[in-house]
């Protein structure tokens, strides 16, 4: 059994994770300040005695005796990361700087959960690891992406410099039960318009494309990752490499909820990225043959499951 911290435990990702370590049983805290989690994503756990949840903010330094550190607390929908973008750059930069510091003192392992909006609106496709990414520095999204580009730099720093056993992988886009419906990410945008028979909206022409990795497939990854020896430390894309255009997203989560919602097109917002797909040659090599097992519709099918009975 292993002590685990997780930041942003109560999120998403981190409440999937959560699950998944305390079913391994494995002691764990759930670090969150609430921003965009919810104690509901985690209420199920909370009864569990190996189950610990505590209400921090990460921009603050926080102590506690643990093995492994997984940092996820950062919001990562674009509506909620540009509602304050310097308070966005802080949880990236001195969130990964107080959980860093946090590992070197104790020696832990610590996981980053870093992005695929690293790779900015890429040149290069699919993206490798190797692809150093074209990122805009000075527009809306860049709180998100600069911030995150910048904890990969600190986490590269503190493993060079202090030895600290680091892991970094770049998450690609990722959905499934438990995303908040109502966060403005696409996968949510669609399934909750179709349920509800209102326009889906598309933004630009609908042809842009987006990789869709199903919540347990992440799950795996991240696992297997913070698993792997001292000697491999990333950043390792983690994703799934099946590529759709927002068209063919929004048809498939119109037939698969009988909706009668109609495709409308909205401005395309700045720097939105046209094409994004993970190599995840890395990731198979390095994770045991690890890759994605459930594919689009499937994964669809128990989110909107979900999202019918949130609705
Ligand atoms: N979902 C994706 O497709 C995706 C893709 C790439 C990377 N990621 C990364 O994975 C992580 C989790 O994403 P998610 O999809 O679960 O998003 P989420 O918004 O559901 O989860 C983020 C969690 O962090 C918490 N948080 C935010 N700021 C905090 C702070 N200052 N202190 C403490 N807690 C704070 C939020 O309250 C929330 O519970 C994020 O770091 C995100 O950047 C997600």
């Amino acid at each position: 059994m292993k002590r685990i911290l997780i930041t942003g435990g109560a999120g998403f990702i981190g409440s999937h994770l959560c699950e998944r370590l305390i079913n391994e049983g494995h002691d764990v805290i759930c670090l969150d300040n609430y921003f965009t989690g919810s104690k509901d994503n985690i209420r199920h756990l909370l009864d569990n005695h190996n189950f610990e949840l505590v209400r921090h903010d990460i921009t603050s330094p926080y102590f506690a005796e643990v093995d492994e550190v997984y940092n996820l607390a950062c919001p990562a929908s674009p509506p909620y990361y540009q509602y304050n973008p310097i308070k966005t750059m802080k949880t990236s930069i001195y969130g990964a700087m107080n959980t860093l510091g946090l590992a070197k003192r104790i020696r832990a392992k610590i996981l980053q959960a870093s992005t695929s909006e690293v790779y900015g609106d890429p040149e290069v496709h699919p993206q490798p690891e190797s692809y150093w990414g074209h990122v805009n520095p000075i527009g809306i999204r860049s709180c998100y992406d600069e911030g995150k580009r910048a904890a990969e730099t600190l986490f590269m720093d503190y493993y060079r410099q202090n030895g600290v056993r680091i892991k970094i992988i770049r998450i690609f886009n990722t959905y499934g039960p438990r995303m908040n419906p109502n966060d403005g990410r696409v996968v949510s945008n669609f399934i909750m318009q179709a349920l509800r028979n209102e326009d889906i909206t598309i933004y630009g022409t609908g042809l842009q494309t987006r990789s869709f990795q199903y919540i347990d497939d992440l799950i795996e990854g991240m696992t297997r990752m913070m698993a792997t020896g001292d000697d491999f430390i990333g950043p390792v894309n983690i994703g799934n490499p099946g590529e759709f255009t927002m068209l063919e997203l929004a048809q498939k989560v119109i037939d698969l909820t009988n909706s009668r919602s109609s495709i409308v097109h909205m401005p395309l917002p700045g720097d939105d990225p046209q094409q994004r797909k993970p190599d995840i040659s890395l990731a198979m090599e390095k994770l045991n043959g690890w890759q994605p097992q459930i594919q689009l519709e499937e994964g669809l099918k128990k989110t909107i499951t979900y999202f019918e009975n949130h609705l």
